[in-house]
């Protein structure tokens, strides 16, 4: 590879309840993290069961100037470009991370780059040793997305299948707050989904049968909220364990089923997961152990990459910068890809 032009970016991601900050350098050909400075918000937004837009917007507003200053600080040494998450996610939360971006550049004469966020959590994988080399396929599960990918290059992207309706993350985090586990209850679920019988409860699957290799969660999400609500109003009891496990083990189960079924018409060899939901211990098991009796290569970053970050915005950013992607000052957010 010849050497890249843009060596060290300062990555700025806001999209969602992280505020984020990083600056990401190439070495020996990979991207490396250089400091990485999150600042999230969920304790602003738990009493409420959810994200609030508007809450998000001003605290992204109130932290992003030091925690870029402190990323700068701890990395140390100059930058030679800026990277920002221009879509998807709420509007109102990535203008602050882009008016930002853009500000800096402008002031500082560096190069911009826009950076879709689905992208930036595949590229969390990039700092592993070794990285997955493209072309791969990618599950992106998190709060806000579900989809299967096609990994062209480090550049080029296709979607194979979606979620109709909700993200996985969502679905895990709404019936974990019908149990009274506060947002987001994606953590805690996998927790007590190790404590229980995964097939105590009966649920609906959430691949769709039609060859299109989509998912709905909507459906399962619905079932087992309904039945958590019935036993509620009859004072019967359950044990959330039962339900965590039950609910885990059908969402690993139709992403393995898809999943098996995207390798298959791909041909390719490489799955890569990433995404808030990638964090999960029991779809990390499931998705390796369906790797492994299908000989290909499973990747999925460490837990602390896996959530909201800028670093993994930063690495998607160094390929994109090497494929001479450049923002004018026109950038904007958007809300969708
Ligand atoms: O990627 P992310 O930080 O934000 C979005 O882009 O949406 O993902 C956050 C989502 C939340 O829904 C959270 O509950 C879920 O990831 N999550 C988990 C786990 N850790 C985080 N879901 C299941 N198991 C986990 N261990
Ligand atoms: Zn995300």
């Amino acid at each position: 590879m010849k050497e890249p032009e843009i060596r060290t970016v300062l990555a700025i991601e806001s999209s969602c309840d992280e505020t984020a900050a990083a600056v990401v350098t190439w070495e020996n050909g990979a991207p490396r993290i250089l400091s990485s400075c999150v600042n999230s918000q969920i304790p602003l937004h738990a009493r409420y069961g959810g994200v609030v837009p508007e809450i998000a917007s001003r605290a992204h507003t109130e932290a992003i100037t030091p925690l870029v200053t402190e990323a700068l600080q701890t990395a140390g040494c100059a930058i030679d470009g800026v990277a920002v998450t221009s879509h998807p996610g709420l509007i109102g939360a990535l203008l602050v991370g882009v008016n930002f971006a853009k500000g800096y550049a402008f002031a500082n004469d560096l190069p911009l780059c826009e950076i879709d966020h689905i992208r930036g959590h595949i590229a969390a994988n990039y700092f592993s040793a070794p990285a997955p080399r493209p072309p791969f396929l990618a599950l992106v599960a998190s709060g806000g997305h579900t989809s299967i990918l096609l990994v062209e290059s480090h550049t080029a992207f296709s979607v194979v299948s979606r979620t109709r309706d909700d993200a996985i993350g969502e679905a895990f985090d709404k019936v974990a707050r019908v149990m009274g586990i506060p947002y987001p209850g994606g953590a805690e679920m996998d927790r007590l989904a190790s404590l229980g019988d995964a097939h105590a409860w009966k649920l609906p699957s959430a691949a769709i049968a039609d060859g299109s290799l989509d998912f709905s969660f909507s459906g399962i999400k619905t079932a087992v909220i309904n039945e958590l609500n019935r036993r509620a109003m009859k004072n019967e009891s359950y044990e959330k364990a039962d339900v965590a496990a039950s609910f885990t083990r059908a969402v690993c189960d139709a992403v393995c089923t898809q999943i098996g079924a995207a390798l298959q018409k791909t041909g390719c060899g490489t799955l890569v997961l990433a995404g808030g939901v990638a964090a999960n211990r029991h779809l990390r098991a499931a998705l390796q152990a369906l790797c492994d009796a299908r000989g290909c290569s499973f990747f999925v970053p460490p837990p602390a990459l896996c959530g909201d970050n800028a670093a993994m915005i930063g690495a998607q950013a160094l390929y994109e910068f090497a494929a001479g992607a450049r923002a004018d000052w026109a950038l904007n957010a958007r809300p969708s890809d």
